[in-house]
């Protein structure tokens, strides 16, 4: 992902991560008679997601709304306001809610996918976390049990066999210092506060 590495070393601000997600395909935002923007759910939560330039060419005719899809993106995040955007650059079909009742297999269509993608894809291939959990590493969250509990996400993970799904990475304060310990899911920006543990593993599945 050239431009994307370019942009994360100029600019210590910055932070870029890749994904893969898999949900039910929701529909598209338009902006004039473009294919914006995809809206996808997940397990529980919706997604608003750019897509390229590439990926934005053969989608329409590709995946219809309640497809069953899998994304594969990256994640720019400003690090000092948390605000991240996310941007696809390739979408397959994984199953058709048309075709379901008949299929005996998933079918797996490919949209196009460009140049800068496929070292991004490439990689996602070969060492793939499809989801972060950002841990507050102040002292409001340190005093109130932040590593304990990641150590419990952590072993609850191994146990289920999820660990490869995940990463861990330290930030600052997240805001509502009162729920501590503070924790949120990416992408998708979801706080993690006052969840059990067994929650939390249940989003990653
Ligand atoms: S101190 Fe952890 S969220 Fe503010």
């Amino acid at each position: 992902m050239k431009h994307l590495k370019d942009d994360a070393a100029s600019s210590p601000t910055v932070r870029t991560s890749s994904f893969i997600l898999e949900g039910q395909f929701l529909g598209f935002v338009l902006e004039g008679s473009k294919l914006k923007y995809l809206r996808m759910a997940l397990a529980d939560s919706e997604l608003e997601i750019k897509l390229s330039k590439q990926s934005r060419a053969s989608l329409g005719t590709v995946i219809h709304p309640q497809d069953w899809i899998q994304v594969y993106g990256a994640e720019i995040c400003d690090r000092h306001s948390q605000n991240c955007k996310l941007k696809a650059y390739q979408i397959n079909r994984i199953s058709s809610q048309v075709e379901n009742h008949s299929a005996s297999f998933p079918e797996v269509v490919q949209t196009t996918i460009d140049k800068e993608a496929e070292t991004l894809i490439q990689n996602q291939h070969n060492s793939v976390s499809a989801f972060k959990i950002l841990v507050c590493q102040k002292s409001g969250c340190q005093k109130k049990g932040a590593k304990q509990q990641q150590q419990r996400l952590k072993t609850a993970l191994q146990e289920r066999g999820l660990s490869d799904r995940v990463t861990f990475e330290s930030t600052g304060c997240l805001g509502k210092c009162s729920m501590a310990p503070n924790t949120m899911l990416m992408p998708g920006k979801k706080r993690l506060s006052g969840m059990s543990t067994g929650a939390i593993v249940d989003l990653i599945r």
